[in-house]
């Protein structure tokens, strides 16, 4: 019997698991210089938490949860995205008792049951980051700047960032009353009506042709935001500019969760086809309270680790050559075996990446071990070079070899 993974979910193994882990470490590390500290959660939740956080008319909530009953009877759902279960930890722990905002960031896997295709998968990674408990729109620019650094980090260029504002409850309600009566006058079939009757601002994020020219001509929330929300979408922009990040207003976007409100944005890359979406966030002032807590403001991004690295890939980005090792070691005998354990264990303590030719192999085979691990040099270890503690260190690129005194060599050799 052959075994083979679940339909739809991503694996990553060498080489490309190199690429992925170092698409994981840029993605945080601007967040880690903002102050944001790693919350750890579990990867399922009750089942309510979602429900209720996400909202019952997404997608996400009533059509690609992993749900089940555990033993205990209890509706336990994979965790479908992180912000639900960061405002669940937030209220269990007390966490917003303390300075505000919160800032947190968490990394890991996230579950949807979608229809799989390129970027789109069953099992998927995110790096995401939570600011909450203040709704100074500094934080706003802040959490894009973010995004906005872990892709540069990483070499991006061809992607474009579109951010809109879906305003407060107020201009919410402004802009139901004219969006309700504007659809009422639509053709549209018993389920997507349901969808309507519980949000009608889905139908924006409708993709089916007729849906879209439909809704060409429906009024846009943006243009009903009220004072407070337009000021606050004004500062997000100054602030944007300030920092010198580009932005195009998409007014049509609304988000694929229910909870957000304010400022929205996503990253949209060039050469990712269909899935285009390389992280998205925004503001959610009600969530906090609709799970129980008490009324703050929060905004946070989810980035897809997945897509990032397509993107990475699409644009030509090589992200494992910093991996290749600096030395391969090849002991000839027991002696020089004995030798070379404790020489390669001082050589990494000194941060040198070194790998070895186990296995007591010839010195013919040893080297093609040498070539196919991609270090940088190798060397050969035999009884003469124990003796006389001096060895010959090979350039692997060129080809050149060197006399070197074996205690001389350092992490430094190798640059
Ligand atoms: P989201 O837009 O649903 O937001 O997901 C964020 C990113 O996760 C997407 O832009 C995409 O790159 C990636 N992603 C989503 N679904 C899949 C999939 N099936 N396969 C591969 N990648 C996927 C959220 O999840 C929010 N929690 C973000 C947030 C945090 N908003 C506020 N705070």
């Amino acid at each position: 019997m052959k075994f083979q993974a679940p339909k739809g979910v991503s694996e990553y193994f060498p080489e490309r698991s190199i690429a992925f882990e170092k698409v994981r470490r840029e993605l945080i590390s601007p967040a880690k210089l903002a102050g944001y500290k790693l919350l750890e959660l579990p990867v399922f939740e009750d089942t309510e938490v979602f429900t209720r956080g996400v909202g019952e008319s997404t997608d996400v909530v009533s059509k690609e949860m992993y749900t089940f009953e555990d033993r205990g009877g209890r509706s336990i759902t994979l965790r479908p995205e992180g912000t639900a279960g960061v405002m669940r930890a937030v209220i269990e722990h007390g966490l917003d008792r303390g300075q505000l905002p919160v800032k947190v960031w968490y990394s890991g896997p996230f579950f949807r049951a979608e229809r799989p295709q390129a970027g789109r998968y069953r099992q998927f990674y995110q790096v995401g980051i939570e600011a909450i408990g203040l709704d100074d729109p500094a934080i706003d620019a802040e959490v894009i700047a973010i995004a906005d650094a872990g892709y540069r980090n990483l070499g991006l260029t061809k992607f474009r960032l579109d951010i809109t504002s879906l305003g407060d409850s107020a201009s919410r309600a402004a802009h139901r009353e004219v969006l309700v009566k504007y659809i009422s006058k639509l053709d549209l079939d018993e389920a997507t009506r349901a969808r309507v009757e519980l949000n009608p601002l889905r139908l924006f994020d409708d993709k089916r042709e007729a849906v879209v020219k439909m809704m060409a001509g429906a009024p846009l929330l943006i243009d009903y935001l009220t004072p407070q929300s337009a000021s606050h979408f004004e500062k997000v922009k100054k602030y944007l500019d300030k920092l010198g990040i580009r932005y195009a207003i998409n007014p049509r976007m609304v988000r694929g969760l229910d909870y957000y409100t304010g400022t929205a944005f996503e990253f949209v890359h060039e050469l990712l086809g269909a899935q285009s979406g390389l992280g998205g966030g925004g503001r959610y002032d009600g969530l906090m309270e609709s799970l129980g807590g008490q009324n703050l403001s929060g905004i946070g991004f989810g980035l897809g680790i997945d897509r990032t690295l397509l993107a990475c890939e699409a644009e030509g980005i090589d992200l494992t050559s910093q991996s290749r090792p600096d030395l391969y070691v090849i002991p000839l005998g027991e002696e020089a075996k004995d030798f070379s354990i404790k020489f390669i264990d001082d050589l990494r303590k000194n941060g040198a990446i070194v790998d070895c030719a186990y296995g007591d192999r010839a010195l013919k085979g040893a080297m093609k071990g040498a070539d196919k691990s991609g270090a940088k040099f190798a060397i050969v270890i035999g009884d003469s070079e124990i003796s006389s503690g001096i060895g010959e260190l090979k350039n692997m690129e060129t080809g050149v070899t060197s006399s070197v005194t074996l205690s001389a060599i350092n992490a430094k050799s190798f640059n």
